[in-house]
């Protein structure tokens, strides 16, 4: 028993050390933790099991209530978590699309006018949420793509409206720019309902599967120079689930999806946690790809954001 919780722990602390901030706990496995915990519990009274066995226990639950405390959308696991409380049903087959011609920005309000019209994105909205479409530049040079909304999106229907969009709108002042000049968006048009009265829980595959067209569409009205993934549910969304892929091997990294660079980073909610210097240059390199990619101009103050005073 000791030994499956320290497991556990470990591979909670593998996950910290890849980039991942948070884990969604649902309550089915809290209460299975928490039953476990009692037969071990009953089993340490019954054998006088030595003391170090209960810090592990504390220390476990403490890692487990501080993942669980602060779920929201970011890079948390995103493995095919199909037994998540999902309110609404997933059709077998994603939704398809046919651009109309047009502008860009005309394609937009269209395609923005489908995904609030969609039924199955609808039917996922708890009573006082809003499906949140992407926003920004039609023609933008780079497109963020972030998980799904959090409780501040689904109020106002915005991407990225909290405190990771904020640190976000701080990143892109940083090269550079204005938040009117990008496009941000999401793999999920919807924030993932879950049983507890708080946090975020990642989306599921399914989930994003099914939008991923919306998100495809978005991407082909805005033709963006570069694409850039932020946090673990961006790149599984795109690129699609793969076990042995881990953030803190690919981040920083280029790839493709659907012919543009995909530049891999850290979503902003894993800095506003871990937000070290050494978290935010390795940021601001990815930044620093993206910029030169797009030709932007750097300064070689921007160069040294985040650099170790000499
Ligand atoms: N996090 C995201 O991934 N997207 C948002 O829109 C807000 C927070």
């Amino acid at each position: 028993m000791a030994l499956s919780l320290l497991t556990i722990a470990e591979e909670l602390r593998r996950l910290q050390a890849e980039g991942v901030d948070r884990v969604f706990v649902d309550n089915q496995t809290f209460s299975s933790l928490n039953q476990r915990e009692s037969e071990a519990a009953k089993v340490k009274t019954k054998h006088a099991v030595a003391a170090h066995d209960g810090a592990e226990h504390s220390d476990l639950r403490a890692l487990v209530e501080a993942s669980s405390a602060s779920v929201s959308p970011a890079q948390s696991a995103t493995k095919d978590t199909t037994s998540t409380k999902s309110p609404a049903l997933l059709p077998e087959s994603p939704p398809e699309i046919i651009l109309p011609d047009g502008d860009a920005q005309s394609r937009l309000e269209y395609l923005e006018e489908r995904v609030l019209g969609c039924p199955v994105c609808q039917a996922h909205l708890s009573p006082h949420g809003k499906i949140v479409f992407g926003a920004g530049h039609p023609s933008a040079d780079i497109f963020f793509c972030g998980e799904a909304p959090g409780t501040e999106e689904e109020l106002t229907g915005e991407p990225f409206a909290g405190e990771a969009g904020h640190l976000l709108s701080k990143i892109i002042t940083a090269m550079g720019l204005d938040r009117k000049e990008v496009y941000t968006a999401n793999i999920l048009n919807w924030r993932p309902q879950h049983d507890k009265p708080y946090g975020n829980r990642p989306p599921t595959v399914q989930e994003m599967r099914f939008c991923l067209p919306y998100l495809e569409a978005q991407i082909d009205i805005v033709q963006p120079k570069v694409i850039v993934a932020l946090g673990n549910a961006a790149v599984t969304g795109l690129l699609g689930p793969d076990p042995s892929r881990k953030l803190a091997a690919v981040r920083g990294t280029w790839s493709q999806f659907k012919q543009r660079p995909l530049m891999i980073s850290f979503h902003p909610a894993y800095l506003l946690r871990n937000g070290t210097m050494k978290t935010k240059r390795m940021l601001w390199e990815d930044m620093l790809k993206v910029m030169e990619k797009c030709d932007l101009p750097i300064t070689d103050r921007q160069r040294g954001y985040f650099l170790p005073k000499a």
